[in-house]
């Protein structure tokens, strides 16, 4: 439900299901406290943490040092995904009780160096997953064929960054979505592919989805906004795992994955880097080493609420996404994504008319703020988050205490 109050609108608390806070162990890049700082600016009320941390969050110590981290100092509510690897699967039972949301699985290398559980081990993940209840989500890109094409792209003297959505092919993710959905097909288990990037990975899920596999999906507001032009233009800015695709892949990705409603979750995939990580000053080096990801929790309500001033979606099927959707995959529905629950509930206001430019990334919150969004103009922005009753964001400013914010408890 959606209500208009005088052009303000009045929504279910956004649910930012997939952040990277970096506590513990990368404070250097964010903490709960700065990620959440800037969920509440933005007009996010709920966000799960991942579990490429330092330690990584595979063990149930791990993630009750995480949730401790959060409830000290965090904004805003919040969760986090346990990491599986070769080397925790008989802990699976015990990082269950612990209480994380779900659970991660990183195919292929991506940044941190989680290392990827071979197949046997991922399907065996699955069958103790599947006792839990709980859901299995992947960081979905097949890493051999990664690799390959990286060591030969770098052989072949080929241009980074210009050449990162290549050395990442689009089949590595559409490989390792079919593969992960054949494995939940024989497992039973509840899966889920973050990230989204291409309408080819888009059409597997769906396949997937008609055969009757507990799979959903989600993408970023990048996914869908940027074309790999924006390498050319923004350099290693834009460098993101997945990358950033081609025209006719991010077309499909809107018309497969939004319009016939593949996609069940909106998220940022916020992974603050330094700008030194991020290279900022030297954007097209032909370095190959330039670090993937940026932070986005301040632009993906602008985002989303620019598509639905454009037409492209309705205001109604934008909250659906980024906010009920999310709570229901992954068990917080109606805690989390209703405003059923009366005084307690988590709300957004936004306004759906405001036309602004991200200038300055140092008007944003985050502890790094590097983003291609930089420079983008935007119809519509959150003016007020309200999390359990209370404001705790008001026109852009946290107005609320660090270490109001809670663990959503899912057991
Ligand atoms: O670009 C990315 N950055 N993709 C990931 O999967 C990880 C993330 C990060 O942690 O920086
Ligand atoms: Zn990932
Ligand atoms: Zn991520």
């Amino acid at each position: 439900r959606v209500f208009d109050a005088d052009g303000a609108v009045l929504v279910p608390g956004i649910v930012d299901c997939h952040i990277h806070n970096r506590e513990p162990g990368l404070e250097y890049k964010e903490d709960w406290e700065s990620a959440t700082r800037a969920a509440a600016a933005g007009g996010v009320t709920t966000v799960v943490g991942m579990p490429n941390t330092d330690p990584v969050i595979d063990s149930p110590e791990n993630l009750e040092l995480k949730f401790e981290r959060g409830e000290a100092s965090a904004h805003v509510d919040f969760q986090s995904y346990a990491v599986v690897t070769s080397e925790n699967l008989e802990l699976i039972p015990d990082i269950d009780e612990a209480g994380p949301l779900g659970f991660k699985v990183f195919l292929g290398s991506t940044v941190g160096d989680v290392p990827p559980p071979s197949d046997g081990e991922i399907l065996e993940a699955m069958e103790r997953i599947r006792e839990t209840g709980k859901r299995l989500g992947f960081h979905e890109e097949n890493g051999e064929i990664i690799d390959h094409y990286t060591e030969r792209f770098k052989a072949e003297g080929r241009n980074e960054p210009i050449d990162h959505s290549h050395s990442r092919p689009v089949i590595a993710e559409r490989e390792a979505v079919e593969r992960m959905i054949t494995f939940a097909e024989e497992t039973g288990a509840k899966i889920h592919m973050f990230h989204v990037s291409s309408g080819s990975a888009a059409e597997a899920v769906a396949r997937g989805k008609d055969r009757g596999v507990d799979v959903t999906a989600e993408t970023t507001p990048h996914y869908l906004w940027f074309t790999e032009d924006v390498m050319r233009e923004k350099g290693n800015v834009a460098r993101v795992q997945p990358p950033i695709r081609d025209a006719e892949e991010r077309d499909r990705l809107w018309e497969v994955g939004i319009d016939d409603g593949v996609i069940d979750c909106i998220a940022t995939d916020h992974a603050p880097h330094t700008p030194a990580e991020k290279k900022v000053d030297d954007p097209f080096g032909n370095t190959w080493d330039a670090i993937s990801g940026f932070v986005g929790l301040e632009t993906e309500v602008p985002a989303m609420l620019s598509f639905v001033d454009d037409g492209r979606l309705a205001l109604e099927e934008w909250v659906r996404r980024h906010s009920t959707r999310p709570a229901q995959v992954w068990g917080m529905y109606p805690q989390k994504g209703s405003l059923q629950i009366g005084t307690d509930a988590d709300f957004t206001i936004v306004d759906p008319n405001l036309e602004w430019t991200l200038e300055d990334r140092r008007e944003l919150h985050s502890k790094n703020c590097v983003t291609p969004f930089e420079g983008e103009s935007f119809t519509g922005k959150a003016v007020a988050t309200v999390v359990r009753g209370q404001i705790v964001a008001e026109d852009g400013d946290v107005v609320g205490d660090s270490g109001y914010g809670t663990r959503v408890d899912v057991d």
